[in-house]
């Protein structure tokens, strides 16, 4: 391997969220973080080049992604996935957390219904209900091992609440589905059918493991693509996701107006000029570390994985087809699913995020992070195997 991922870069003070607010967070100092999604490891090399020429360059004024930009995004996209852009579908804003709330605010009206499903990443709910929509759940089903969607319940919740909106998780976090393009096709018909709108937020599309392949949402169906958002950005990608830059897709152009017309309101405009830089070095650069990338993660995840099978049988992986994240079943064990994060973090000085927090449906499951060097995944496999016996 031509990089390194099994160096250990200490980040405390650093001011990174991870490792540096555990007393905020409640957790103990001493916790090994595997909870929020970024990564361990430094971006591309690459990308680090083209931050210091700029930062080298030294006039930080006001900037805007030119068509060496466009062209970064829209090969990276067409090459992996097929999906062929247009310039003027593009929006910038900075994280897709923001493009979530931006179209809940400019694509629904207050008291309109939107859908989600849940055990689902958390700002979903809050997007909609700070937003003063009303949030419906067709909860995820887990048969076998494997989550999939409950289609009778998914449509018949949208017609009883007249559902305006679906936020799509598309790879799923936390459960770590890779929706096929038959799963894809049934979701997005009924939406159309139904006059509802899907926000697909792809931020994990690189991710997908061996054996599986992400369809962009738009790509399904010509008819899709005019009732779609499609928010994507380098960000958990490469690594990036304090730069705040994501590309949000709208082929449809009355609902990208009105989108745009919230960012305006907002008094959005330019994304941060860092940003553009690590963005468009990212996908210019960045294929050969993301590859390899993905062949460490997949190593991590089968040290995980045989660790669980020999050593703690009854804390069960669900196998992710996708992302860096791992969601584990500790319903087995028998603790209370309000107490097991709080006993993980101070017993097994791991900490996790709680499945709670991804909505009901997570009570007895934690979400870890495996973007990290395998060193500290056989540590807390370690620590949660003494904790546990
Ligand atoms: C599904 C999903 N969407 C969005 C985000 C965050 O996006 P941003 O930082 O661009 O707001 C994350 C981060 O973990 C995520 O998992």
């Amino acid at each position: 391997m031509k990089y390194d991922f099994d160096k250990i870069i200490p980040r405390k003070n650093t001011n990174c969220i991870k490792y540096d607010f555990a007393k905020v967070f409640g957790k103990p100092e001493d916790a090994i973080p595997m909870w929020v999604a970024d990564m361990d490891f430094q971006v591309p090399p690459e990308v680090t080049e083209c931050i210091k020429a700029f930062a080298d360059f030294a006039i930080y004024g006001y900037s805007d992604s030119g068509p060496a930009y466009f062209a970064a995004v829209h090969n990276w996209f067409k090459e992996h996935f097929g999906f062929v852009t247009e310039r003027e579908w593009m929006v910038k804003t900075p994280g897709i957390v923001y493009a979530l709330a931006n179209a809940v605010r400019s694509l629904t009206e207050e008291g309109d219904s939107i859908i989600i499903q849940q055990p689902v990443y958390h700002p979903f709910p809050k997007v909609i209900q700070s937003n003063n929509r009303n949030l419906v759940v067709s909860e995820l089903k887990l048969e076998n091992g494997r989550y999939r969607v409950d289609l009778d319940d998914f449509k018949r919740k949208i017609i009883d609440n007249k559902a305006k909106m679906f936020i799509l998780c598309s790879p799923h976090n936390p459960v770590g589905r890779v929706w096929t393009q038959e799963e894809l096709k049934a979701m997005g018909d009924i939406c159309l059918n139904h006059n509802c709108l899907v926000i697909s937020d792809e931020i994990h599309c690189d991710f997908a493991h061996q054996g599986h392949q992400h369809h962009v949402f738009a790509t399904v169906s010509p008819d899709f693509a005019e009732n779609c958002v499609i928010c994507t950005a380098p960000s958990k990608t490469f690594n990036l996701a304090g730069l705040q830059a994501s590309n949000v897709f709208i082929a449809n152009k009355k609902v990208r107006e009105k989108f745009k017309g919230e960012l305006e309101r907002s008094g959005y405009e330019e994304l941060n000029c860092m940003g553009l830089v690590a963005c468009q070095a990212a996908y210019e650069y960045g294929g050969e570390w993301l590859k390899q990338l993905k062949e460490y993660l997949a190593g991590n995840l089968d040290y995980m994985r045989n660790f669980l099978k020999t050593e703690l049988p009854r804390v069960k992986l669900i196998e992710p087809e996708g992302t860096y994240l791992a969601w584990l079943d500790f319903r087995e064990l028998g603790h209370d699913p309000n107490d097991l994060n709080k006993f993980l973090a101070e017993k097994a000085k791991i900490w996790f995020d709680d499945g709670l927090k991804f909505g009901p449906a997570g009570a007895g499951f934690q979400r870890i992070n495996l973007g990290c060097p395998r060193s500290i995944v056989e540590k807390a496999m370690g620590q949660l195997a003494s904790a546990l016996k």
